[in-house]
């Protein structure tokens, strides 16, 4: 097979950054490991900043948003039970509308196959080469087959996991990482909404967000110990700890637990993110907390990014965006980096804290949720940082 950019991975970052590459009249294959009905079933991100649902309309992939999205102008913050709404509107004049990541995909997905480009799932021992030479490989096996494909870029959209970081020589690329002493409990329930917005509590028992797929289907998650076993979360324990974090100023139905699991929460940049001819973008690149809500997010402005410096490039053979490339993204992910370490810090219990680090926490929830510059500063960058 031969084409101008290989894309591994079908999630949010591959899919996107075909459908912009097509919109530049650029040809590209997608290459993904899982099976199609496995990235639709995979529950994870539900949060757009306001520039992505804007992007999803642009490149003719919102009309289904439109439909069943949910446009929220603002965020509830609950400290020990007392609730606090930021009005994004007022503030910054923008929303986030909540839509979840596989129905992107699905979404994403469809518009692939109308625009007849090539994208297969299942593929197997996906291996990388030539990255520093013109013409970069893509090797794979697919039914059984070995194939190939030749191309002049290949985009690293294959997430944390991937094969593409780990390709990169070693020497080339710095990491910078840090863990937390706890992860989030997440459920899915069958239940309607105890706010229409969301609520991120503060609680002395420990965090919990309450978010939602739609008015009838509740995402909850509770900070947990990071090596928590879910097997000691009964539902019944779920529920009687969600009261405790999330009942306060709110009443919240039970409903049946569709799906339950443990995320891990960490912080991860690699620098740069390209090597040769190799692009990273997405998960492949960075990893954030879950607390911002900005993984997807990122992989969305990486692949926009990625799609301006290769359509300058075929189309008047500017390198100089291709070469920028990655410092133009870290720029971005950094703040990103720092917003969501910094809503990470002030909404959990750390076990090793101090009485002061405590009262501090307290000090920094109540200057938040009371001051306009405070707020507005949170919601600029919950909404979204401007691209350029
Ligand atoms: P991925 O979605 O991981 O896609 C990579 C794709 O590559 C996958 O389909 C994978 O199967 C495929 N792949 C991997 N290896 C190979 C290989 N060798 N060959 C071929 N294909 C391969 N972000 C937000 O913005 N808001 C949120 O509210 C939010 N909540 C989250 C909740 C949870 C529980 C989790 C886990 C994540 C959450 N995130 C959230 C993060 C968000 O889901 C990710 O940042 C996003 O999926 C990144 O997209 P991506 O395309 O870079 O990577
Ligand atoms: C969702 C997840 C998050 O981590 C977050 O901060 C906001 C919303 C969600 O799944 O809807």
């Amino acid at each position: 097979m031969r084409t101008q950019v290989g894309i591994i991975g079908a999630g949010p970052a591959g899919l996107m950054l075909a459908r912009l590459l097509r919109l530049q009249g650029i040809d590209s294959v997608i290459i993904e490991n899982r099976s199609e009905d496995y990235i639709y079933n995979r529950i994870r991100a539900g949060l757009m900043e306001h520039w992505t649902a804007d992007l999803l309309t642009e490149v003719g992939v919102g009309a289904r948003m439109a439909r069943e999205g949910l446009p929220h102008w603002g965020i509830n913050i609950g400290i020990n039970g007392e609730l606090h709404r930021l009005d994004f509107k007022r503030l910054i004049g923008k929303r986030v509308t909540i839509y979840g990541q596989q129905e992107v995909v699905k979404d994403l997905v469809e518009r692939r196959r109308a625009d007849g480009g090539d994208l297969l799932f299942e593929v197997d021992n996906v291996t990388v080469h030539e990255l520093t030479s013109e013409r970069p490989k893509i090797r794979f096996t697919h039914d059984g087959k070995d194939q190939a494909i030749d191309c002049d870029f290949v985009a690293g959209c294959d997430g944390f996991h991937g094969v593409c970081r780990p390709s990169i020589p070693d020497g080339v690329v710095r990491v910078f990482e840090r863990e937390y002493p706890f992860g989030w409990l997440g459920i899915l329930s069958e239940s309607p909404p105890p706010d229409h917005e969301l609520i991120y509590s503060y609680t002395d028992r420990g965090f919990a967000l309450y978010t939602m797929r739609s008015m009838s289907l509740a995402r909850l998650y509770l900070q947990c110990d990071p090596d928590e076993d879910i097997a000691n979360w009964p539902d019944a324990r779920i529920w009687e700890e969600l009261h405790k974090r999330l009942g306060g100023a709110r009443t919240l139905r039970e409903g049946k637990i569709l799906q339950k699991g443990i995320t891990p929460m960490r912080s991860f940049v690699a620098e740069p993110m390209q090597y040769g001819r190799l692009l990273l973008a997405g998960d492949s690149a960075h990893i954030v907390p879950p607390t911002g809500a900005k993984g997807m997010n990122l992989a969305f402005s990486d692949v926009l990014f990625m799609s301006r410096a290769l359509a300058a490039f075929y189309k008047s053979r500017r390198s100089d965006l291709l070469e920028g490339y990655s410092a133009t993204c870290l720029r971005r992910v950094w703040k990103a980096q720092r917003f969501s370490w910094w809503m990470t810090q002030i909404m959990h219990r750390f076990p090793e804290e101090t009485a002061f680090d405590h009262r501090r926490q307290l000090a920094e929830l109540d200057y938040l949720t009371g001051s306009a510059a405070a707020s507005a500063a949170l919601a600029e960058q919950y909404a979204g940082l401007p691209l350029d």
